[in-house]
């Protein structure tokens, strides 16, 4: 697929993945052998310590870059299926020791998952994402969570890492500016008068206004973990002028671990007329 076939998806996605396909285009990024150490990082560093049961379960990673958890779930976890989705197909820029077609239970499709046809109709027992969501403009991304919510079985389970705005990491300007987090100091137009033809887009959410997009899309909250954020105590005394108005809590969380439910029973509407 082209990248001038990739339909706009939030966030100027045919802008952002031109620009993201340079990074990708790092060469040790489409190896089996970097691919087999990310997904076992994913696994003991996010998803091993959700309280989730995997084997048998049928479940979707959205972001799956080319596969490699998706497999690693089906290998070692034990599922019963294993569904990857991703807005570029990045199984076909790998080697030819990456035979997806032949793995059995596995599927990968590239696009827009409220748009690719083979899953509309299918429902998952646990859908995963990890390091993508904060890729998504907010508006797309509550889209993205209400398809998730519909194609998830009752009392099913999203499982999820995201940067937030916060991330020491959130603009992707630590290799090019000094200055701690650029994005929560600068507006946008001036970091791009700074870096002309940036772009890389960054979602501008908290942890609290994660937290808020997932309940309001009817999840319950299980478990939250947060990593750390702007929580070096100098770089809070250095910018608390410029940043009061946020909560510590906020400036402290740059990633989210998330463990959402979908209830077995819809909500008892009369709730809301009382
Ligand atoms: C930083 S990578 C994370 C890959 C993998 N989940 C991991 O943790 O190693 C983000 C991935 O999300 C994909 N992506 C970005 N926007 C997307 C969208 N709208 N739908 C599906 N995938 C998307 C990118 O192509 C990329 O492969």
């Amino acid at each position: 697929m082209k990248n001038s076939q990739i339909k706009m998806v939030g966030l100027e996605m045919t802008k952002f993945n031109q620009g993201h396909k340079i990074k990708w285009e790092e060469p040790e990024k489409l190896t089996l052998e970097w691919g087999d150490r990310q997904a076992k990082a994913i696994w003991d560093e996010m998803f091993s310590r959700f309280e989730l049961e995997w084997e048998g379960k049928s479940v979707l990673d959205f972001g799956c870059m080319w596969g490699y958890f998706c497999r690693f779930l089906l290998e070692e976890q034990k599922v019963r299926e294993s569904v990857g989705i991703d807005i570029l197909p990045k199984w076909e820029d790998l080697s030819d020791e990456w035979n997806y077609q032949g793995v059995e239970n596995l599927e990968l499709f590239a696009g827009d998952i409220l748009d690719i046809k083979e899953i509309q109709g299918r429902k998952f027992d646990i859908i995963t994402t990890a390091g993508t969501i904060f890729l998504l403009s907010p508006t797309y991304l509550e889209g993205v969570l209400n398809w998730m919510y519909d194609h998830l079985a009752p009392g099913g389970s999203l499982v999820l890492q995201t940067r937030t705005f916060f991330s020491y990491n959130g603009g992707d300007l630590h290799n090019i500016t000094s200055i701690p987090f650029p994005q929560v100091i600068f507006s946008r137009p001036v970091i791009e008068k700074f870096i002309p033809g940036r772009e890389r887009i960054l979602n501008p959410m908290s942890a609290t206004a994660f937290l808020m997009l997932f309940r309001r899309t009817g999840f319950e909250i299980i478990n939250f973990r947060k990593g750390s954020g702007i929580n070096e105590a100098e770089h809070i005394d250095m910018f608390r002028q410029k940043t009061w108005y946020y909560t510590e809590r906020d400036l402290k969380t740059g990633d989210i671990f998330v463990h959402l439910k979908k209830p077995k029973l819809e909500r008892d509407l009369s709730e809301l007329r009382d």
